[in-house]
């Protein structure tokens, strides 16, 4: 069938005509997953899934593919018969002043993770395949007007409030409205009976949920867990800009998240007993390196420690033990003021500053 629909690329041919060898072992292309770039084709394919009686699970990315996002396609895998992978570097959740010019784009990378992936799955009984890959231009995703990353800006917004403008959205004033755009664009397109994000990016999670359930969409939002570097340092795209030294510091993020979860686990309920641990490890950290000399230091600005409710994000004073609660941080890691010798360095040679966030869930306890 996939032949007849006449895709736009498989990923094995195009990857052939590249001679990327290695994924040339893995599959045939008439079992390789399909790129499409533009929504009729994509609109087709789906069709004649659904009237086979297949479901659809979609993963959305902006690429630069890490273990994060092929431990949320496995999932997607072990829940429906196709595995949707969108691809697309979204400009409206970018601020004028963020790093979507520097975002990094790994394409042909991604497309040989996606194949590779793919044959372990074809090789797993059961499992679902990822058989399309969405890859749209911005015309195709923007179809009246440019994207706007301005405010209030000129095009179709979706705007989720107060949620969206709380903790990554009051420092990221479009990023909400950007994702929430996105996804309602991509949900519409590819109509998922589920749709995959990972628990790195909390605040998102709520955000697509709210999206959801107020505009009535018809799929279930998943979550995946935090896959993590061995650090401790949750996996990120934005992680190959850090080079050894700043990615030593980075765990501070995650080191500091553990400590307020200890005090919640051992009984404690306010704000202040769960995150003064969280905050005293920040400050030492900072201060510590503060003391080192440049060529030997990475230095970071915290832009919050927070405790807050599961579904609004707003901030809570006291754990409701029937509720849980979301613990989660933000930080900027500074570009390194001097680079020792031989010193092993990210992308961008670690010049360029990186927004790194992290969180951890606290289960109800009652
Ligand atoms: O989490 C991301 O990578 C992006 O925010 C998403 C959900 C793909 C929307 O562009």
């Amino acid at each position: 069938m996939a032949t007849k629909l006449r895709p736009i690329q498989t990923i094995a041919a195009l990857t052939a005509r590249r001679s990327l060898s290695t994924t040339h072992r893995y599959a045939s292309a008439s079992s390789s997953p399909q790129i499409f770039r533009d929504v009729p084709p994509l609109r087709t394919y789906r069709r004649s899934l659904l009237l086979s009686n297949r479901t659809v699970g979609l993963v959305p990315t902006m690429g630069a593919l890490h273990d994060g996002h092929l431990s949320l396609a496995r999932l997607a895998a072990v829940e429906n018969t196709d595995v949707f992978i969108s691809i697309y570097v979204n400009p409206t959740q970018f601020g004028l002043n963020e790093d979507l010019s520097s975002y990094p784009k790994t394409w042909e990378a991604d497309l040989v993770a996606l194949e590779t992936l793919d044959a372990e799955l074809a090789a797993t009984p059961g499992a679902g395949r990822i058989s399309a890959v969405f890859a749209p231009t911005t015309k195709t995703m923007y179809p009246t007007l440019p994207p706007d990353s301005s405010l209030p800006g000129k095009g179709s917004f979706v705007t989720i409030t107060p949620l969206a403008n709380l903790l990554e959205g009051a420092s990221r004033p479009v990023f909400f409205r950007g994702v929430a755009t996105i996804c309602l664009k991509l949900f519409n397109i590819c109509t998922p009976e589920r749709v995959y994000f990972g628990q790195k990016d909390v605040q998102q999670t709520a955000v697509i949920r709210r999206l959801a359930k107020d505009f009535h969409v018809d799929t279930t939002v998943r979550v995946g867990p935090t896959q993590r570097e061995e650090s401790g340092l949750a996996m990120s795209s934005r992680n190959i800009y850090l080079g050894t030294r700043r990615r030593n510091v980075a765990r501070v993020l995650s080191q500091a998240l553990r400590r307020a979860e200890a005090q919640y686990l051992a009984g404690k309920r306010t704000r202040g007993d769960i995150l003064w641990p969280a905050t005293a490890h920040a400050d030492e950290v900072a201060a510590a390196q503060e003391e080192l000399d440049p060529g030997a230091r990475a230095k970071f600005e915290v832009d919050y420690i927070s405790l807050a409710d599961p579904e609004t994000m707003e901030e809570v004073e006291v754990v409701d033990p029937a509720r849980g609660a979301i613990l989660s941080t933000a930080m900027k890691m500074l570009p390194l003021e001097e680079v020792a010798e031989g010193e092993q360095l990210g992308a961008g040679d670690d010049k360029i500053p990186v927004r790194l966030i992290d969180n951890v869930i606290l289960e109800p306890a009652e």
